[in-house]
C-alpha cells in the first residue's frame, strides 16, 4: 500500500522526545497527525498521514445521523531499546472487521490497518510519553460519510487513526478495588443485537446506566443478560472472578459480550499465570451465593485501558452491599497484571507475535 505524507512543517511538530512532567491521564492527549482512508465505489482508496485536525464532513453524512460507526481501542510501548511495539494490533484489526459486519460497514483490510496505524505512530513517535506505565493510545474508527437520509448502509467511508499519549492508568498504585452496580434496569446487549461489536450506539446506550452507577459511589454497572439471569459485562470490559483455588472465571463470549482482547491474552497466557482460566455461563444466583459462601475470593474487569480493574464489592439497587474476600486488590488480580503488563512493556517474554516492532520508515 502506498501511503502519502502531508506532514507538518517542522517548525510546528514535535522535535524532541515528549517528557511531562506530570502524568498525562488517558486519552487526553492528540500527536500531530493522524492517518486516513475513503472508501467509495467499493473499495479502500488515498491512505494518507496528515495533520491531526478537524474533518469536513456533509451535515447529512450518514453517521451523524444512524450511528454508522465502530472503533478500536489497542496501546503501543516504549521498550529498553527506544523502540516502539504495538502489543496484538492485529487482533484489534480483525475485530474491527467483526464489529464492522454487525453494523454493515465493508471491512477494511488487515493490513491496510496495520499499516496505516504502524506508519502513523513511526511519523509521531516523538510523541511517545516517557514515564513509568506510559503507551501510546491507539484509536482506529470508521464512519459513513455519504450524504443520504435514509436508514440503510451507507457507500461511502472514512477510515481513521489517531494517537493518545497516555500515562500510567493507576497513577497512585494499583491498589484501589472498585464497586460495581447490580441492577436489573438497564441493559447493554441482546442477543441478535450489536453487544459483541464496537459500535459507537452500544456506548451511547450505556451513559445513562453509567450515571445510574454513580448515583450509587459505584464506578460502573455489572452488565446482566435481559433476562437478568447471567453476568455478562463490566461497562466497557469484560468481568472475571477468581474461585478460592485460585480458577480464573470469564463469561462465556456470546454475541452479546465483546471478544475483550485482554481476555484473551488471559486464556492464552494460562499457564505462564500459574493458574486455570476458563469462560463459563456465570449465573447471577450462584455466583453471589459463592462470594457469600467465600468459594469466589477476588473478581473485576479485563480491557485494554486499564488491563485489570479489581472490583472489590458490588451494590444493588436496595443498596445492600456484597463484599468480594476482604474486598481489597488480591494476590491473582495483581499478578494478572503485573504479568501482562511486564510483557507490553517488554519485561518479560510474551508469546510469539504479541509485541510487533514499529519499522522506522517515515520520510
Ligand atoms: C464492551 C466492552 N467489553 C470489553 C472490552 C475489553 O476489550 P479489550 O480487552 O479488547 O479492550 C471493551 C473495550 O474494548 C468494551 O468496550
Amino acid at each position: 500500500m502506498q501511503i502519502n505524507y502531508n506532514l507538518k512543517p517542522a517548525s510546528e511538530r514535535r522535535t524532541q522526545q515528549f517528557k511531562p512532567e506530570t502524568n498525562v491521564g488517558f486519552g487526553n492527549l492528540r500527536t500531530d497527525h493522524m492517518f486516513l482512508m475513503d472508501y467509495r465505489d467499493g473499495e479502500w482508496r488515498d491512505p494518507r498521514v496528515v495533520p491531526y485536525g478537524p474533518f469536513e464532513m456533509a451535515p447529512g453524512a450518514m453517521a451523524l445521523h444512524y450511528g454508522q460507526s465502530i472503533f478500536e481501542g489497542a496501546k503501543a510501548f516504549m521498550h529498553d531499546d527506544g523502540e516502539i511495539y504495538t502489543f496484538r494490533l492485529n487482533k484489534n484489526a480483525e475485530r474491527l472487521n467483526l464489529s464492522g459486519e454487525v453494523v454493515c460497514i465493508p471491512p477494511v483490510p488487515e493490513a491496510m490497518q496495520l499499516a496505516g496505524i504502524n506508519a502513523l505512530i513511526d511519523v509521531d513517535r516523538l510523541w511517545f510519553p516517557m514515564q513509568d506505565g506510559a503507551c501510546l493510545y491507539i484509536r482506529p474508527f470508521v464512519f459513513a460519510t455519504e450524504d443520504r437520509l435514509s436508514v440503510s448502509p451507507s457507500q461511502q467511508y472514512t477510515f481513521c487513526v489517531m494517537l493518545s499519549p497516555s500515562g500510567a492508568y493507576y497513577a497512585d498504585g494499583f491498589d484501589k478495588a472498585i464497586r460495581l452496580l447490580i441492577t436489573e434496569r438497564f441493559h447493554r446487549a441482546v442477543s441478535g443485537g450489536t453487544g459483541a461489536s464496537k459500535a459507537a450506539g452500544n456506548y451511547a446506550a450505556s451513559l445513562r446506566a453509567g450515571k445510574a452507577a454513580a448515583e450509587y459511589g459505584a464506578a460502573q454497572v455489572l452488565y446482566l443478560d435481559a433476562n437478568n439471569k447471567q453476568i455478562e459485562e463490566v461497562g466497557a470490559m469484560n468481568h472475571f472472578h477468581v474461585l478460592k483455588d485460585g480458577t480464573i472465571i470469564i463469561p462465556k463470549f456470546t454475541d452479546t459480550i465483546l471478544k475483550s482482547i485482554t481476555s484473551q491474552s488471559i486464556m492464552e497466557l494460562g499457564e505462564a499465570l500459574g493458574c486455570e482460566v476458563r469462560q463459563e455461563t456465570v449465573m447471577l444466583d450462584q455466583f453471589i451465593a459463592d462470594i457469600e459462601s467465600g468459594e469466589i475470593v477476588e473478581a473485576g474487569g479485563f480491557g485494554t485501558a486499564a488491563v485489570v480493574s479489581p472490583v472489590g464489592s458490588y451494590i444493588f439497587e436496595d443498596h445492600r452491599v456484597l463484599t468480594v474476600g476482604d474486598g481489597q486488590v488480591g494476590e491473582h488480580t495483581r499478578r494478572i497484571y503485573q504479568v501482562l503488563t511486564d510483557i507490553q512493556k517488554g519485561k518479560r517474554q510474551g508469546p510469539e507475535g504479541w509485541m510487533q516492532k514499529v519499522e522506522r520508515v517515515a520520510p
